[in-house]
């Protein structure tokens, strides 16, 4: 037996992976696969709370594991399945449902904004997300979970709704931690300065992995620029800030610090560093894009890899919950 930390982590399997899943949390499981022991899962199920038509999971389901695969994740390190294949999860989200409260569940700022969102179709599983989320965690009694601040309630659930079990069944379930490598995670920033890039808002600010050379170009193009600076020393607008963090993701030390000094002599050329910034971008998405495409194009090795990933994620699953059943008392033969 293995005695790594245990790693598991969910990924939505609707729109496409941009530069901010890349930075923010691909990255961090690409690293950890050399460290700990990893599960990284496609939330096929999740997806059914708020998209209940099936017609595009398949494809939506084989995109984010070419793109998972081509940014660096190597199924023969980790597990890499998808949820719906792991039918043990159904069973212990049936058991976690019984030590999850109505009252906490409806309070959950995810369940509050899908309502809102939603609102023709309020249904138990959003309701019971969380509780479905504890489960694929809990499953391969994980301790690290790497996800962004938007999870933060959810996993702090898991740890309730794990410790509710603990406490009544007997200790089988390890408190779930979010874990970031860093004290600080990777900020993206969307191209118009509107904050973060985001999977759904405002496409035209967000660069997709999937973007063409073309895209991408125009979409560097169109960023905010000002006539620059006139005195040494003015502090960067948020819009120029943006121009420099998206280089520091992509671009050789030598020119951004060539960029800085011209900044701060104030002879600086937007248009020339967001030429400069557009060919970086270019050099480091056009290969994942075409990795993806081909990836995409062999649907055996897809299957392959998810029939894998799915058989290392049931022997965990299972050894758990066997131990669960017992802890239980659902176990009534000798
Ligand atoms: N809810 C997560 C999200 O929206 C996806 C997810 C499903 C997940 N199951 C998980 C994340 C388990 C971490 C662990 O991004």
């Amino acid at each position: 037996m293995s005695t790594q930390p245990i790693v598991m982590s969910g990924i939505r399997s609707t729109g496409f992976l941009h530069l901010g899943n890349y930075f923010g949390a691909i990255r961090n499981y690409v690293r950890m696969q050399d460290e700990f022991e990893c599960y990284f899962m496609v939330a096929d199920l999740h997806t059914l709370t708020t998209h209940p038509d099936t017609a595009q999971l398949k494809h939506n389901v084989h995109r984010v594991l070419a793109e998972n695969i081509a940014c660096g994740l190597d199924p023969d390190k980790v597990a890499l399945y998808c949820q719906s294949h792991i039918r043990e999860t159904s069973e212990l989200y049936l058991y976690l449902n019984m030590l999850a409260y109505k009252g906490e569940l409806e309070k959950t700022t995810t369940f509050k904004d899908k309502v809102r969102l939603q609102p023709e179709n309020v249904n138990a599983g959003l309701l019971t997300y969380p509780v479905l989320q504890a489960a694929d965690i809990l499953l391969h009694r994980a301790s690290l979970v790497p996800v962004g601040k938007d999870q933060e309630q959810h996993l702090e659930m898991a740890r309730n709704f794990a410790n509710r079990f603990n406490h009544r069944y007997g200790p089988i379930f390890p408190e779930p931690m979010a874990f970031n490598y860093g004290t600080e995670l990777v900020k993206v920033p969307a191209l118009d300065g509107s904050g973060k890039m985001s999977k759904s808002e405002n496409q035209h600010a967000t660069l997709y992995l999937a973007d063409s050379d073309e895209d991408i170009r125009k979409k560097i193009k169109k960023m905010k620029t000002d006539g620059g600076p006139t005195e040494p020393g003015t502090p960067k607008p948020d819009y120029i800030q943006s121009i420099f963090l998206l280089m520091q993701l992509v671009s050789p030390s030598e020119a951004i610090q060539k960029f800085e000094e011209d900044y701060n002599n104030c002879s600086i050329r937007y248009g020339d560093m967001k030429e400069r910034l557009a060919q970086d971008m270019i050099r480091f998405i056009a290969p994942i894009r075409e990795k993806v495409n081909q990836i995409m194009a062999d649907e055996t090795y897809l299957s392959n890899i998810m029939e894998k990933g799915a058989q290392k994620a049931r022997k965990s699953a299972q050894a758990t919950m066997e131990m669960v059943r017992k802890a239980m008392g659902l176990v009534y033969y000798p």
